[in-house]
């Protein structure tokens, strides 16, 4: 079975149990501050566990798109994946247990057609400082769905000591295992979470319970059980009975009883397939044969050709995603992950010989195998392949010197302040070299890493208060490109809009510009796309940009926008786009109060593309957008 087999099976078997299916969420959460990802099919459903009704009832299914930044390391071995989708159900105070379980089981057993016998599930051992009691309710429901398949199944009673014995299918395990909220155990959650006990659901790949220890443990000294990490069973789903909220020390009920199911379709997609690897699963299929004809490696050849196959096939499948959910690779916040992730593939592709750009045909090929399901990555197919491209080439240009350099540093341990060359000089983040210390044994000084960082980052700031002045260089230019389109798309919306949209706040980095404005909609397909139209119908005009030093009072009689704050003094500078001399004029299209920078001719800067509209807060909306 496919994944998308198996992921519309699911949604069908939801609906056909009286839920509404939601398309995915982004990967960058909308309204929630708190986290830069989305990593649970719950995380968007958080305001309804908590109460409040959804539109569509209360019963939701979906197909999640996950992120979980804090796996990039463990990403490798046969299981982990920074990205993957959840399928998830949920019940706003709905149905409980007794549905969840009992349907958990016939979809997985009876749908998806796994082996019953291979199948085991873990319940909350309780714990009376919290006051919540085991959950006898859930395993003697898994018991009863276990028997309707005449499998008489026992209860084991102390799995990290004893193993598993013959028959026993059922375990309890404590919060450490057995308790989901966002944010983990009891002791870490934040006062007013909701969470609860958790039913995890695990698929056994080595049904021969004569071998207790599975041949491949790392833990070969220890007992298997279904949570050691051998890589014999596999978590394939959770269910949480999320009854509870943090208050003070302890819990209190919630006014209604959720249940929060997640499990994550590519582990299925292995049980279904009784394969423990989860790259070998259909939606690699087709990245992997690019990588084997680019790298002449086949995917088994060694350890360490599997590893670097897993790093690219998984952090090219997370980028690709995440630009498609507009995340484009940076310095800052959620950017610097996309950057990480495609640097970190460019570097693992070098060990597999592959020295020329790459990754934008890997992203090309998970295009190609998700575009039904997930459209926007198809719309956005000409920004994801120029954003793959582009960071890669800006990282091969010195990946090679900084190799070269960092082997100079021979045996010793990285200083900070080698560690900081390596990012300023080569584009090596931070993790980069501590994993390349950590495979020659070295150390990596963060504390004197962080040190030189501070201070770079102050006498940057008094360079780039110099540096408009001066001659641009490098990313300057590029800024300034941005800054020229900033002021075509405030008139532009000015004009698409109506005049009451007034500059609230600017931001602009070498990727992208940002521009926020006053406005109360969410504008429509079609606003943008004129928007879009008309900004770079004037980029086409190839319009000249004009400096001027004038008067306040003359600037305010000839038009011209921007704040007019007693700071600029009686003379003010201004910007104009177009021959004309003042708004109106039909040869002008722009003239705003600004300092600059500005390219000299709207036609340097290429195409203009609108990326993401959002709100910001009431009244103001954000556009981001970019230049290609
Ligand atoms: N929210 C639960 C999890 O992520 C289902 O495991």
């Amino acid at each position: 079975m496919t994944v998308s087999e198996i992921r519309a099976k699911f949604l069908s078997y939801m609906e056909m149990k009286g839920h509404k299916v939601v398309f995915s969420s982004s990967l960058k959460p909308e309204n929630d501050p708190t986290t830069l990802f989305t990593g649970s099919g719950m995380q968007p459903m958080l305001p309804y566990l908590l109460g409040q009704p959804h539109e569509l009832g209360k019963r939701i299914a979906d197909s999640q798109k996950c992120f979980r930044s804090q796996d990039i390391d463990d990403v490798g071995d046969n299981r982990h994946t920074t990205f993957f989708e959840m399928l998830g159900n949920w019940s706003f105070g709905d149905y409980f247990k007794g549905e969840e379980i009992v349907w958990m089981f016939n979809f997985l057993i009876g749908e998806l057609h796994l082996d019953p016998k291979n199948f085991y599930v873990t319940c909350f051992k309780g714990n009376s400082n919290l006051n919540i009691p085991r959950d006898d309710v859930s395993a003697d429901l898994w018991k009863k769905t276990f028997k309707q398949k005449g499998l008489d199944v026992k209860v084991g009673e102390n799995p990290e000591v004893d193993g598993i014995k013959e028959g026993e299918h059922i375990f309890y395990y404590d919060e450490r295992k057995n308790w989901w909220s966002r944010s983990g155990i009891p002791k870490n959650m934040p006062e007013g979470e909701p969470g609860g006990p958790d039913s995890e659901m695990f698929y056994d790949f080595d049904s021969d319970l004569s071998k207790k220890i599975h041949a491949n443990s790392k833990f070969k000294d220890s007992v298997c059980h279904v949570n050691c990490d051998c890589g014999r069973f596999l978590e394939i789903g959770n269910n949480v009975f999320m009854e509870y909220k943090k208050v003070g020390n302890g819990f209190e009920e919630l006014p209604q009883k959720n249940v929060d199911h997640g499990s994550g379709l590519e582990r299925h997609a292995c049980a279904v397939n009784n394969d423990e690897d989860i790259f070998n699963i259909d939606v690699f299929n087709e990245a992997k044969n690019t990588i084997e004809r680019l790298s002449g490696k086949k995917y088994r050849d060694d350890e360490k050709v599997t590893y670097a196959y897993r790093v690219i096939l998984d952090h090219l499948r997370a980028g690709t995603f995440l630009i498609g959910d507009d995340v484009l690779p940076g310095n800052k916040d959620q950017s610097y992950f996309v950057r990480r992730l495609i640097r970190r593939s460019v570097r693992f592709a070098r060990n597999l010989g592959i020295d020329k750009n790459f990754t934008k045909s890997i992203a090309l090929s998970f295009i190609e195998v998700y575009k039904d399901e997930y459209k926007n990555l198809n719309e956005k197919k000409e920004i994801i392949l120029f954003e793959m491209e582009k960071e890669e080439t800006k990282f091969r240009a010195t990946l090679e010197k900084g190799i070269k350099e960092f082997e100079k540093i021979g045996s010793r341990d990285i200083s900070g302040h080698n560690a900081f060359d390596l990012l300023q000089s080569y584009g090596f983040p931070i993790e980069l070299t501590i994993e390349l210390a950590k495979e020659r044994g070295l150390n990596v000084d963060l504390v004197g890493f962080e040190e030189e960082k501070k201070k770079h980052s102050e006498s940057s700031r008094t360079a780039s208060a110099g540096k408009f002045k001066g001659g641009l260089g490098g990313d300057g230019e590029i800024e300034t490109k941005y800054h020229t389109a900033t002021h075509l798309l405030h008139e532009a919306l000015r004009q698409v809009l109506g005049e009451h949209v007034e500059q609230k706040g600017s931001n602009i980095t070498s990727e992208r510009l940002r521009f926020d404005f006053s406005h109360n909609e969410k504008m429509t397909d079609e606003e943008k796309k004129k928007v879009e139209d008309l900004v770079n119908e004037k980029i086409n005009e190839a319009l000249p940009v004009k400096r001027e030093e004038i008067k306040k009072d003359e600037a305010i009689s000839r038009g011209a926008i921007g704040l007019f704050g007693d700071k600029y003094g009686d003379v003010v500078t201004v910007y104009r786009i177009g021959t004309g001399e003042k708004r109106g004029d039909t040869n002008l299209f722009s003239m705003e109060l600004c300092g600059g920078p500005h390219v000299a001719n709207t036609k340097e800067l290429g195409h203009f593309k609108i990326v993401k509209e959002e709100a910001v807060s009431a009244g103001v909306r954000r556009i981001k957008a970019i230049l290609s």
